[in-house]
């Protein structure tokens, strides 16, 4: 949409927005990590910076360059993302989290690396603190959206995402489409609101999805 973009409707907002995966150390060169690109959270950063927001861009490791004008921040681990996101939120307007973080990390990093031994190795895993819903918790005049990743019970798990993180829409990425999710260029998602109104959209490029999201910001913006 070039006219949104012309009229920069977002000037002299500030917005924070995760990305990316992160990375939890098991010992000097083994982590726990996942898929994500980084992709989706890379493409809206730019998004609201072309709408003309003043950006920070929280990012765990990636293989992407910085959005041009977007002031990135580059973190490996759940605690640092957290830390990061934590120092940045009180000053945002807008605030979208779509980091893949790591559920849980390891409870004690081993100083050495882990030499193979027994059969079989465990490690002790404890649960990282929500970002998201540690932000919908304070916040105040925020818009703030998420994300929900899920296999089963789509729309059910993602507005109950919604409402346990006090978001204002949280945008559900569907698996179940050939062509959408982590390591692709596509996404099928359906934007679901705190009024629960729902809205379907088909398969679009990363882009273009972060459009109809940003354009989702622009009209909340609006309202106020
Ligand atoms: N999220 C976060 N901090 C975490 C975990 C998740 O900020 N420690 C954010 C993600 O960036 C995303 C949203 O919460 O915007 C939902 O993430 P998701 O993994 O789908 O949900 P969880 O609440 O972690 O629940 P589960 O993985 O059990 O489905
Ligand atoms: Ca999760």
């Amino acid at each position: 949409n070039q006219k949104l973009s012309e009229t920069k409707p977002l000037a002299g907002q500030k917005a924070l927005v995760s990305a990316g995966p992160t990375y939890e150390a098991i010992d000097p060169v083994r982590f726990i990590g996942n898929h994500s690109s980084g992709k989706m959270g890379y493409a809206i950063a730019a998004k609201l910076k072309e709408l003309g927001a003043t950006v920070t861009l929280i990012s765990g490791p990636t293989a992407l360059d910085a959005p041009k004008g977007v002031n990135r921040i580059s973190v490996t681990s759940a605690a640092e993302m957290f830390e990061n996101c934590q120092k940045h939120f009180s000053d945002s307007q807008i605030c979208v989290m779509a980091a893949a973080v790591a559920d849980y990390t390891v409870e004690e990093v081993a100083p050495f690396k882990i030499k193979k031994k027994d059969s079989s190795l465990t490690i002790p895993l404890k649960k990282t603190p929500d970002i998201l819903a540690t932000l919908g918790a304070v916040k105040t005049v925020q818009i703030l959206v998420g994300f929900a990743l899920e296999t089963d019970h789509e729309e059910a798990n993602a507005t109950e995402k919604l409402k346990k993180k006090n978001l204002d829409f949280i945008v559900l990425n569907s698996l179940n489409d050939a062509g959408a999710g982590f390591q692709n260029n596509t996404n099928k998602i359906t934007i679901i609101d705190k009024t629960l109104e729902k809205t379907v959209f088909p398969l679009k490029s990363k882009d273009e999805v972060a459009t109809d999201i940003c354009e989702k910001i622009v009209s909340i913006f609006a309202d106020k």
